[in-house]
């Protein structure tokens, strides 16, 4: 009998020092939130389900401080494809799960140490322009609504609902199509925020460039006008850019990011893997299977497409350049082939092989979040970099 009780607490003080041990976990899956009465207030994925998002609560000095991270997953330019996005993600909260939060959106203070106790926010992107749209396409075939910025406004004032109102900083953050979100609604974000003393933005992998004077410019150009005309946008850009140019270039941040006027951040690889892989060269050129071979494998480009390469580079670095414009801007601009890093832990940890001046991603990011110093890193590097 008394040996039973000395095997049950051995048992009990094993599995006590186990959990002990045990470090926070580097992930955590959070449930999705639907916006209160999405169809009410038209805050619908394509397809009419809620739009939402998955909550993570702050605690301790991170219960007044709120992160925002919108999803990426691209534009759609043509009916029929927002059709074919129905039915996953990119059109329908239907499939939203849990959401796997890593690297900036991570609970565990070795990987994300400045914001891993914030009140983290990872916004579901199902609209797809960019937060922006608010019309509809009614048939042929099933009906499509484009009501990202009433998704937006829905989720900032359920999150002011829920405390953000008297945080004490904000960021609101994206990647990819996202984070061109993130720069699109970067000072209105910092207006429904008036009692915040630090708002700022970040874009991770949102500077989508122009190039024009790289081939295929017009590819680049038609991707954001067709995507501008189907989504009825061009009234909801900002009108700093469409009253000074033609509201079809006003999706290119180059075009965007001298106008505003809270401090951003742009975090991206001026050789994009999605640009480079994408934009560069058209799915459907007859240059394609060459141009797959060549990024498949970068030591068998040929000169040709390394030329194209390096000057899609250079006009890389002179749109962003653009972000000089806001006296608060900064920027950490690589040379890696990736395409967004802050959700993915490789890149945003203090083991990141990712570094420019020495300084890893988060520790530039948090330099210039919390006022330590200026940032403006850009890689000196003329060429793709594997980063590993
Ligand atoms: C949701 O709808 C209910 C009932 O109409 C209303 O009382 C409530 O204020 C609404 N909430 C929001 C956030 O719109
Ligand atoms: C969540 O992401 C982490 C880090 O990338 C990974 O190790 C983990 O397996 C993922 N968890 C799930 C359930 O997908
Ligand atoms: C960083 O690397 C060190 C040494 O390899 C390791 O002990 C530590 O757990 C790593 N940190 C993270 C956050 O992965
Ligand atoms: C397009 O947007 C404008 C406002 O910018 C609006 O007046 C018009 O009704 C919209 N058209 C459709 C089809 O939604
Ligand atoms: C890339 O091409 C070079 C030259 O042909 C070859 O030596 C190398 O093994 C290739 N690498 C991969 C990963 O296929
Ligand atoms: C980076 O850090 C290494 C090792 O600490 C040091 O030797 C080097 O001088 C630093 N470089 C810069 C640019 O600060």
């Amino acid at each position: 009998m008394f040996k039973m009780h000395c095997m049950i607490i051995a048992l009990i003080v094993a599995c006590l020092l186990a959990v002990a041990a045990q470090r926070v976990s580097s992930f955590e899956l959070v449930p999705f939130t639907e916006v209160t009465n999405a169809t009410e207030r038209r805050a619908v994925c394509m397809d009419g389900s809620p739009g939402g998002y998955h909550y993570s609560v702050g605690s301790g000095y991170g219960a007044k401080n709120w992160l925002l991270y919108l999803m990426g997953g691209g534009w759609c330019a043509d009916i029929a494809t927002c059709q074919t996005y129905l039915n996953e993600i990119r059109g329908s909260s239907r499939f939203a799960g849990m959401a796997n939060f890593t690297g900036i959106l991570s609970p565990d203070k070795h990987v994300n140490p400045d914001f891993y106790n914030w009140n983290r926010i990872y916004v579901v992107y199902c609209d797809q322009s960019s937060f922006l749209g608010d019309s509809e396409v009614d048939g042929p075939g099933p009906k499509v609504q484009f009501r990202g910025s009433k998704i937006f406004d829905a989720v900032v004032e359920d999150l002011l609902a829920k405390g953000m109102g008297v945080g004490d900083n904000a960021i609101l953050s994206g990647r990819s199509a996202g984070a061109l979100a993130a720069i699109l609604h970067c000072d209105d974000f910092r207006a429904r925020l008036p009692n915040i003393c630090r708002v700022k933005c970040l874009s991770d992998a949102g500077f989508f460039i122009r190039a024009e004077n790289v081939p295929n410019a017009d590819y680049r150009e038609q991707m954001f006008a067709s995507t501008i005309m189907l989504h009825n946008i061009s009234g909801l850009l900002p009108a700093t850019c469409t009253q000074r140019i033609d509201p079809s270039l006003c999706l290119f941040p180059e075009n965007l990011v001298g106008d505003i006027q809270t401090p951003l951040f742009i975090l991206n690889s001026a050789f994009d893997y999605y640009q480079v892989e994408y934009h560069l060269v058209p799915k459907s050129s007859p240059d394609r299977i060459g141009w797959n071979m060549c990024l498949n494998n970068l030591s068998i480009c040929t000169a040709a497409d390394k030329r194209l390469i390096i000057d899609f580079g250079d006009a890389f670095f002179k749109g962003v350049r653009q972000i000089l414009k806001n006296p608060s801007g900064g920027m950490f601009i690589d040379a890696c082939f990736v395409h967004s890093v802050a959700w993915v832990e490789r890149y945003w940890s203090p083991n990141s092989t990712i570094k420019l001046g020495n300084l890893t991603i988060l520790e530039a990011f948090a330099n210039w979040y919390f006022d330590r110093d200026s940032v403006t890193l850009v890689t000196s590097s003329n060429y793709i970099e594997n980063c590993y």
